[in-house]
């Protein structure tokens, strides 16, 4: 069937108002995005969430409980295990950055955003250089697949092509670009950015499951050996990369197909996805969608009883990515003004839809000041000031704990390629790298 009876069959055929005034290039270009995209899903999309729940109230909502690893006695246990497994090069790091960091209001890619640290390192760069790090301490590469949408992946590349990839070998990186959905206007028509462009956007970061597996990652993770899989978003600058201790308490476990770090609400409204048990199984519930009673609802100490805030930072197994790359995730939607289009549609996959469909999980309670500093928003909370900040002072308690004295008045910004979580630290090493790997900022 030609391309213009498909799109009628669909609906869609306005798509093609115009196609003569293009030139041959401009044709082509139009008629590959149609191909990229499935209408048929669209239009059922648009049909289905015109209105409907997140959360009814027929579903039983229960809390997901959690303890911090780090008060657990077998923490030294995993972390040796951790670091073994990290030795036979059965870990590898995901980063999913395909976003737009809008929020943020940074033109490129949001890993390439440098946060205001005295070292001017990148988000990029911090997580390279962990990674670096654990790398020669293992004595083993670890792989490091990337995950960029079509908005930055020339960027991206480019951004790691200057730095000389950190210092990494470029063979242990892959980068991939995740699938777009064309966002549709309030009437359910694809909408177009320009006369041979539809509009794009990236399918969220539920995507990564598909776009790992299609771009040949998978396989490639596969055929090194890879047996479990470090997840994670690009923003959080304080996020141990491919944590040996996580990575040995996941294995050590020998039900749980993933596992992923949590920190404790700071109230009950603090606005955060918390993990629960929903009709089940393992899920995690976003701050809008939990109902207001069980947000506010409390142990008998006050403290929330959904309190296993997400933080983006899960483990896989190998088995779990095989099976979730033919799993297909539920589809979000929302309303957003696109390419000057009020009220468009656009629709996303999570990747924390994936839980309840692998069962079975386990949640590894961590201290927001060690593990969790985001950087979202251009100010206030979550912003590249409060990150900083939180690295800042969690360097400086680094360096107390390893007895130097340091400055009260200052923060400090240790280089990974020094020490991954706090580790090698004294007073020589203060005052040989101070200056050099180790520097000292106002708050
Ligand atoms: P966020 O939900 O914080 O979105 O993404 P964002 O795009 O970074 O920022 P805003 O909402 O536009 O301000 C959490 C993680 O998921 C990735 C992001 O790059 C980030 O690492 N992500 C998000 C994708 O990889 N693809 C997407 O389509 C969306």
């Amino acid at each position: 069937m030609d391309l213009k009876n498909s799109l009628l069959q669909v609906g869609q055929d306005h798509l093609l108002e115009n196609i003569d005034s293009l030139s041959e290039a401009e044709r082509l270009q139009l008629e590959k995005e149609i191909a990229s995209q499935d209408f048929h899903l669209l239009n059922q999309l648009f049909k289905e969430h015109s209105s409907k729940p997140i959360i009814s109230t027929d579903d039983e909502i229960l809390p997901l409980t959690f303890d911090l690893a780090e008060n657990n006695i077998k923490q030294d246990m995993w972390e040796e295990t951790g670091f073994l497994l990290l030795e036979q090069g059965q870990v590898a790091a995901f980063l999913v950055a395909g976003g737009q960091g809008s929020r943020l209001g940074f033109e490129g890619p949001k890993g390439a955003y440098d946060i205001g640290l005295p070292s001017g390192k990148s988000l990029f760069q911090i997580q390279a250089e962990r990674i670096s790090n654990l790398s020669a301490r293992a004595g083993h590469p670890i792989p490091w697949c990337i995950m960029t949408s079509p908005l930055n992946h020339e960027d991206t590349i480019t951004h790691f092509e200057d730095h000389h990839f950190f210092g990494l070998p470029r063979d242990s990186i892959r980068f991939f670009s995740q699938g777009t959905m064309c966002a549709l206007d309030p009437n359910g028509k694809a909408i177009k950015s320009s006369k041979e462009h539809l509009a794009l956007v990236p399918d969220g970061n539920g995507g990564c499951f598909r776009a790992l597996a299609q771009s040949g990652t998978l396989a490639w993770l596969i055929e090194k050996g890879v047996r479990y899989v470090f997840l994670y978003s690009v923003d959080n600058v304080l996020v141990k990369v491919a944590d040996p201790a996580f990575v040995g308490a996941l294995a050590s476990d020998g039900r749980a197909l993933s596992s992923s770090k949590v920190v404790r609400k700071k109230h009950p409204q603090e606005k955060v996805g918390v993990f629960v048990i929903k009709n089940k199984k393992p899920s995690v519930i976003e701050y809008s969608d939990l109902p207001e009673d069980l947000r506010s609802e409390t142990y008998p100490d006050g403290s929330p009883l959904y309190d296993g805030a997400n933080i983006a930072i899960h483990l896989f197994r190998i088995d779990a990515l095989k099976k979730l790359q033919n799993t297909p995730l539920p589809w979000h939607s929302a309303k957003k003004t696109v390419f000057g289009v009020n009220n468009a549609w656009k629709f996303e996959q999570f990747l924390f839809d994936a839980f309840p469909l692998l069962g079975s999980m386990t949640l590894y309670g961590v201290s927001r000041e060690d593990e969790f500093a985001p950087v979202k928003n251009a100010d206030g909370d979550d912003s590249p000031k409060s990150a900083r900040v939180m690295l800042g002072s969690l360097h400086k308690y680094w360096l107390e704990r390893a007895g130097v004295s340091v400055d009260p008045r200052k923060l400090y910004e240790i280089s990974p390629t020094i020490s991954y979580s706090g580790e090698s630290l004294s007073q020589t090493v203060f005052d040989r790298e101070l200056g050099k790997n180790i520097l000292a900022f106002d708050p």
